[in-house]
């Protein structure tokens, strides 16, 4: 990508033209993950009602999300009359894991945990961004304190690619804001004080104080909780 490019990305502080200036003046892949937080929204908002169709849109689907969050996924695909590519974990993957380990074995040990988060999500993540050379996300610095060290645009070295993070400095009242605006549909498990959204099983309510990410992995240490598609 040349310099030109990234310096547009890094500074503009315009989600619209950033995404417009990206898709019509990079010729390689770009795909962009959902799943379809409120961030992912915004994004997927702007991709679609722009018409930006060089960008490829993807979730993966753990197979097990929230009820809420296959609900949202079908009303965006009314809503834009765009396309949204699936990526699905290997079948013979999860039938062993689930074999040898049990429906929830994710709650039993961290080892178990990641394994889980592996198969359903990283492993499919590979396939996702094969040949892309830039991955967009909804990453924003507010959600940790690992986020909080990232850039906005960066050079991935292991997956060589540039993963750009364009709401990296926006606040979650920006986000609602934005949403709102344009009547972008939501998971609705927002109104019930979810906040950050992944795999049912793992993801709960927050409590009154808690952090952003206090509702993922509860069980668990606080500075294990990644999943792996973010290092
Ligand atoms: S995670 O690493 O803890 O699961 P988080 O839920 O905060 O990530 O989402 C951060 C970004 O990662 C999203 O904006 C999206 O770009 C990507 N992402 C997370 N989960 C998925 C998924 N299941 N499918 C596609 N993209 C995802
Ligand atoms: Fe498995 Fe939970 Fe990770 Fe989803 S979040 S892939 S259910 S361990």
């Amino acid at each position: 990508m040349n310099t030109k490019l990234i310096q547009f990305l890094e500074t503009t502080n315009n989600l619209e033209l950033e995404l417009d200036f990206l898709a019509n003046n990079f010729n390689e892949k770009i795909v962009f993950s959902t799943s379809f937080g409120i961030e992912d929204q915004v994004i997927s908002h702007e991709i679609f009602s722009q018409n930006l169709n060089n960008i490829e849109v993807f979730t993966l689907d753990t197979g097990r999300f929230f009820a809420e969050t296959y609900a949202v996924w079908d009303k965006t695909l009314l809503q834009y009359n765009k396309k949204i590519k699936a990526y699905y974990p290997n079948t013979e993957k999860v039938e062993k894991y689930v074999n040898e380990n049990g429906i929830n074995a994710f709650y039993n040990t961290i080892e178990l945990r990641k394994e889980c988060c592996f198969i359903r999500k990283v492993a499919p993540l590979g396939r996702a961004l094969k040949g892309a050379k830039i991955w967009i996300t909804g990453l924003r610095a507010e959600q940790s304190e690992n986020r909080n060290t990232l850039k906005k645009i960066e050079w991935d070295e292991e997956r060589q690619l540039y993963k750009y993070n364009p709401l990296l400095n926006w606040s979650t009242e920006d986000v609602v804001t934005y949403l709102k605006k344009f009547g972008v549909p939501y998971n609705t498990l927002h109104d019930e004080n979810f906040v950050s959204i992944g795999c049912a099983p793992c993801t709960r309510a927050l409590k009154p104080g808690e952090d952003f990410r206090a509702g993922r992995w509860w069980w668990e240490d606080k500075t294990k909780k990644e999943c792996g598609l973010h290092r």
